[in-house]
C-alpha cells in the first residue's frame, strides 16, 4: 500500500497547496491512505472542524498533532474519539486523547501516532513524557495483528533526536517521519530494518516567508527587538511537501520512499 504523509499544512496557503496537489497526486501515484499535520491548519494553531472537513475534501484520512495542537478546544472531542482519525501528540501531557488512532482504510488498519520531541521552539516549559519509553508503551498496548501499517510522527526541535527516533523503531513500525521544522531535510530513506525515515518532511503554504509567517513581522522583532505580532504571509509562491512510502502490508515493511515536493507561483 502507497501512505502519503504532508507536512505542517500551515493555514489558508497551506490548505490551498493541498488543494492544489494532493486530489491529482493521489491518482496519479495510487495511494491509498494520507495523514497530514494538522497543527497549524486554523490560522496558524491548531485545527477547526471546518478546515478538518475542507481537508478531508481533498484527500486527507488522518491528521498527526504538534505543540499547537491543544490550541482549538473545538478539537478536544475529536481527539478523544478513537472514532475520529486526528492526534495530537501522545507524551504531551496538556493534549487532550490518546495520541494514537487505528484508521480503517481499503488495504487495512494503518495505527497512526504523534510524539513530541523533548524541546519544541521556545516551549521548554510543556510537560513531555520520554518519547522513546512512551512509544514502546504504545506499541506494547495495541496488538500488531490489529493493523497493517504504522505511522510514527515525532514532532521535534532537534535533528538528533528525530535521527534517533527512526532508528530506534527501525523494523517495528513501517514509517517515522519529523517535522515541525517546516523545512524539509534531504535524508529520506529505507532504514535497514524497513522503516522509512525522514528527520524533516518541510511543510505546505507560503514560501516566501519565515515558515508561513511574513519577514516583516519577523525581522524588526529579531533586529531592533520591537514588539511585533506574527502576521501570516498571504501573497507569493506556494509549496507542498509530503513523503510518499511504499509498504508491503503482508508484514508491515517500507519497500520504498519519496520526499515529494512541489513550489509553483499562485495563478
Ligand atoms: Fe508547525
Ligand atoms: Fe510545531
Amino acid at each position: 500500500m502507497k501512505i502519503l504523509y504532508v507536512g505542517d499544512v500551515m493555514a489558508e496557503m497551506g490548505m490551498q497547496a493541498v488543494e492544489a496537489v494532493l486530489p491529482s497526486l493521489i491518482k496519479t501515484e495510487g495511494i491509498d491512505f494520507v495523514v497530514a499535520q494538522a497543527e497549524n491548519v486554523t490560522d496558524g494553531k491548531g485545527m477547526g472542524p471546518e478546515d478538518m472537513q475542507r481537508l478531508q475534501g481533498a484527500g486527507v484520512q488522518a491528521f498527526s498533532g504538534g505543540n499547537h495542537t491543544p490550541h482549538l478546544s473545538v478539537l478536544t472531542s475529536f481527539l478523544e474519539d478513537t472514532a475520529q482519525p486526528v492526534v495530537g501528540p501522545a507524551n504531551m501531557v496538556e493534549c487532550p486523547g490518546p495520541g494514537y488512532k487505528l484508521v480503517e482504510t481499503a488495504k487495512g488498519r494503518v495505527l497512526v501516532v504523534s510524539m513530541l520531541g523533548s524541546i519544541v521552539g521556545k516551549q521548554a516549559d510543556v510537560e513531555v513524557e520520554n518519547p522513546l519509553k512512551k512509544i514502546d508503551e504504545i506499541l506494547a498496548n495495541v496488538p500488531r495483528d490489529s493493523y497493517v501499517a504504522s505511522v510514527v510522527n515525532l514532532h521535534g526541535d532537534f535533528s538528533s533526536e528525530k535521527v534517533v527516533f527512526g532508528h530506534y523503531l527501525d523494523g517495528r513500525v513501517s514509517v517515522v517521519v519529523g517535522d515541525h521544522w517546516h523545512v524539509p531535510t534531504a535524508d529520506a530513506q529505507v532504514l535497514v530494518g524497513g522503516t522509512a525515515h525522514m528527520t524533516d518532511v518541510g511543510m505546505c503554504g507560503s514560501l516566501d516567508s519565515s515558515l508561513g509567517v511574513t519577514f516583516d513581522s519577523i525581522i524588526p522583532r529579531w533586529r531592533d527587538g520591537c514588539q511585533t505580532r506574527n502576521h501570516l504571509e498571504t501573497s507569493g509562491r506556494l509549496q507542498f511537501n509530503a513523503l510518499l512510502v511504499d509498504i508491503d502490508e503482508s508484514n508491515g515493511r517500507a519497500v520504498a520512499v519519496q520526499h515529494i515536493r512541489r513550489v509553483w507561483e499562485r495563478s
